[in-house]
């Protein structure tokens, strides 16, 4: 009898991925309720395990697989994302199963043998349309280049109605529950969102062209099973529309006011700036840098349609944390956002200068040229702190009325 046990999905399908309870950093995304990363085995009559998981989590995996069946009786391994979460463990995993065949897209061929260093004929490449015969049932391809990685596909088995998404409609939470209606929808719609920003953001156009093949194609779908977080029972339509909605980005009444502080001034022009939107109707977050880790202030930024940063003048240049913050942030690419800048100075004050460059290198539209203050403000000072928030505000009933 082993620790980890197989989870029944279906009478024909077990989750056998692996649960990470210590995980708090996925390659710089804070992940503050660890994560999964899902594996699939198909008991058809050729066994296939759909991905498999990071490296360190391979005896546990494999203690799950033999928990329902022999592993070296897997004759197929499909790897649907080749990122590094799901194909750690791969080549052990072939070592141990020594499965007749291995599958990935055709960049998914290329991505693994240039992580292992493998024969090109190793891996078999199948491609969007494709489909292969697992004795009984069949697994269909469907390639979704760029969500997020150049090699990512889907894997679809009509019997059973079940989709493999890899990456696509998954979180980092880990949990003993297998199934999203066996967990609050509020935790769900957080860590769901705090994964689209950090990973989907940059590619929403791409996300819209999924949402609408997916529909085109009509695939019924009982369970949508990522390959993190818990595998979509009840939420499959909701997941859907949260992933459509965040990938449109439209305008929505909430700001973000990003900053950092030496001496404290910045501090205060970040909550007179707060007020300013606030008083124009505009939900607003206030994100000190030293109390909010970047991937949750992206995850603040994908849903609002203002950002105003703060930074004081440091040696001629930006605060380094807002520097790394706005890098982070640029990378992402948030789409249709209004925004300004503001920050205290001693003498040169480049800050704000420096700022309004990177916001329109971000394409964000500015309101105004900025706001300096000298040293510490004054009470004339974080009124205009105050203004500059709500002309923010302003200009941004005025985008969300356009809107309407
Ligand atoms: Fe979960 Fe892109 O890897």
């Amino acid at each position: 009898m082993s620790v980890f046990q197989a989870v029944r999905l279906t009478d024909r399908v077990y989750w056998v991925g692996a649960i990470d309870w210590a995980l708090r950093d996925f390659h710089g995304y804070s992940t503050s309720r660890g994560s999964t990363y899902n594996a699939y085995l198909i008991m058809s009559d050729r066994i296939t395990l759909v991905d498999t998981v990071k490296r360190p989590f391979f005896d546990e995996m494999m203690q799950r697989i033999s928990s329902v069946a022999d592993p070296s009786d897997i004759d197929i391994i499909v790897s649907n994302h080749s990122e590094m979460d799901h194909s750690g463990s791969l080549p052990e995993t072939v070592r141990a199963v020594g499965p007749s065949r291995v599958i990935a897209s055709p960049m998914g061929c290329k991505a693994l043998s240039a992580h292992f260093h493998w024969e090109a004929d190793t891996v078999e490449a199948m491609g969007t349309g494709d489909s292969i015969d697992l004795g009984g049932m069949n697994l269909r391809f469907i390639e979704t280049r760029m969500l997020h990685w150049p090699d990512s596909m889907v894997s679809y088995l009509p019997e059973g109605k079940l989709l493999f998404s890899q990456d696509g409609f998954g979180m980092h939470l880990a949990s003993t529950e297998r199934f999203d209606d066996q967990l609050p929808r509020d935790l769900l719609e957080a860590e769901a969102r705090k994964y689209y920003a950090n990973i989907l953001m940059p590619y929403s156009p791409l996300v819209r062209g999924l949402i609408a093949n997916l529909k085109k194609m009509d695939l019924d779908i009982d369970l949508l099973c990522p390959d993190h977080g818990p595998v979509w029972r009840s939420g499959i339509q909701w997941i859907m529309e949260k992933w459509a909605y965040w990938a449109e980005g439209r305008p929505a009444p909430r700001a973000v006011v990003i900053y950092d502080t030496m001496w404290g001034s910045t501090r205060s022009m970040a909550e007179a700036v707060a007020e300013g939107l606030a008083g124009e109707g505009v939900s607003t977050r206030v994100l000190p840098l030293r109390a909010t880790h970047i991937s949750d202030i992206a995850s603040e930024v994908l849903e609002s349609s203002a950002i105003v940063v703060g930074s004081p003048t440091v040696n001629g240049r930006i605060f380094p944390s807002v520097a790394e913050c706005m890098n982070y942030l640029g990378g992402l690419r948030p789409a249709g956002m209004i925004g300004a800048a503001f920050g205290s100075y001693g003498w040169s004050g480049e800050a704000v200068k420096e700022l309004n460059g990177l916001l329109e290198g971000m394409k964000v539209r500015l309101v105004g040229d900025g706001l300096r203050t000298l040293y510490v403000p004054d009470g004339a000072a974080l009124m205009e702190a105050v203004e500059l928030g709500g002309s923010v505000g302003r200009e941004l009933n005025g985008m969300l009325k356009g809107e309407g």
